[in-house]
């Protein structure tokens, strides 16, 4: 059992709040830093329901050095889990420099805070995007990086700034973990994905259509070179995620270093399986039209889970039926997300 206060920057939003239940179950004491640009304080109620624990919570932005060092004099953190950043694709091509300012910036504000206060253990968010367009599968963390649009380059430059920094100061501990596709949510149904606006998202826009809030899903692309022509992809459980960040930082219990771990679950699942399961999970059905490839897109895309499970002796445990379970019960228990 462990005692240790670590920061969650990013904390009310929905990879960051499923892993404060993780950290919790863990025995850590995680504290919420977040501006809530994209999240409702309504998950501090609902994490309280869930864990039983009032979460303590900072408002605040990772740009701002003042109520950084406020956070760090406040609570004696062992370690960061840096979820905080913009992650919309699109919205990325239209406000180049909203997200580099955000991702990166903040980034560095917050690597610096950290400094001033000699906490030298950061998790970091990555994503499976630094890939580019992976020329086979499954993805393997040695695979050429690349990026094309700036929510990917903002992911890339951070990761690289990190390694820099590894190798100019050694005594800091850094996991750069790369996420596949997060889905579900948190079994109790209190918690979840809540996109504000149109969802980007595959596994959210399902769910929107089966709970009446949209009318019908479009299946970007019908032709790719899959086995059944629609793009596919490695969806990962959020709690599955969850832990993979508990076990990455028990890794630091007994390691040090600098290291860049996938987070996936080694499988791939198609748009069309991904419908069929959510069909079966909510017993309706759920209404699509294949149309266009959306821009930018790739094929598929899969992780080979290998390193997390050496490093940190972790994989993903849940199915994809516990997924779109799970994910239901969210959109179902709460149909217009942390509005109801
Ligand atoms: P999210 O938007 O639900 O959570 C991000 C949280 O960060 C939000 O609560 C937001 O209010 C907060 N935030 C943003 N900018 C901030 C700032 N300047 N200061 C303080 N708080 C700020 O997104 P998520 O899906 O939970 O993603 C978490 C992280 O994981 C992000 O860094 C994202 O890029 C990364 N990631 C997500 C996915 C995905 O598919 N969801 C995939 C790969 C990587
Ligand atoms: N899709 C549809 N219709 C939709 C939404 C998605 O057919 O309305 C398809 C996409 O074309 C793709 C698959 O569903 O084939 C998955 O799309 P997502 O948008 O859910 O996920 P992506 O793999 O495109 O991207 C996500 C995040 C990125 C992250 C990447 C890897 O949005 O930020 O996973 O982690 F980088």
């Amino acid at each position: 059992m462990t005692t240790q206060k670590i920061l969650l920057t990013g904390g009310a939003g929905f990879i960051a709040s499923h892993t404060f239940v993780a950290l919790i179950t863990a025995g850590y004491t995680p504290v919420i830093f977040d501006n809530l640009c994209n999240s409702n304080p309504k998950v501090l109620d609902r994490l309280e329901r869930i864990t039983g624990i009032a979460p303590l919570f900072i408002r605040g932005d990772i740009r701002d050095a003042a109520a950084l060092d406020a956070a760090f004099g406040a609570h004696a953190f062992a370690a960061v889990l840096h979820f905080a950043g913009l992650k919309a694709v699109g919205e990325s091509v239209e406000k180049p420099l909203e997200y580099y300012d955000n991702n990166v910036r903040g980034t560095l504000e917050l690597l610096a805070a950290m400094r001033r206060a000699n906490v030298k253990t950061l998790v970091f968010s990555s994503s499976a995007t630094v890939y580019g367009d992976p020329a086979t599968t499954p993805v393997h963390e040695a695979f050429p990086l690349s990026a094309t649009n700036p929510y990917g380059r903002s992911k890339l430059m951070i990761e690289e700034i990190l390694g820099d920094l590894f190798k100019a100061e050694s005594d800091w501990n850094i996991a750069r973990l790369r996420y596949f596709n997060p889905a579900g949510a948190h079994e109790s149904g209190l918690i979840g994905e809540d996109p504000q606006g149109i969802p980007n998202n595959l596994m959210p826009y399902i769910a929107q259509v089966a709970v009446g809030r949209r009318a019908q899903l479009q299946v970007f692309g019908g032709d790719y070179p899959t086995p059944d022509g629609t793009g596919v992809r490695d969806f990962i459980h959020v709690m599955d995620l969850a832990e993979g960040h508990v076990a990455a930082l028990k890794y630091f219990d007994g390691a040090t270093g600098l290291v860049t771990v996938n987070l996936g679950t080694g499988k791939g699942v198609s748009v069309l399986q991904m419908i069929a399961a959510f069909e079966e999970a909510c017993g309706k059905k759920i209404a699509y039209q294949i149309g266009a490839r959306r821009p930018g897109d790739i094929a598929e895309c899969w992780a080979d889970p290998a390193l997390a499970q050496k490093l940190f002796g972790w994989s993903a445990s849940r199915t994809l039926s516990d997924m779109t379970r799970d994910g239901w019960r969210w959109q179902s228990m709460n149909p217009t997300g942390f509005l109801d």
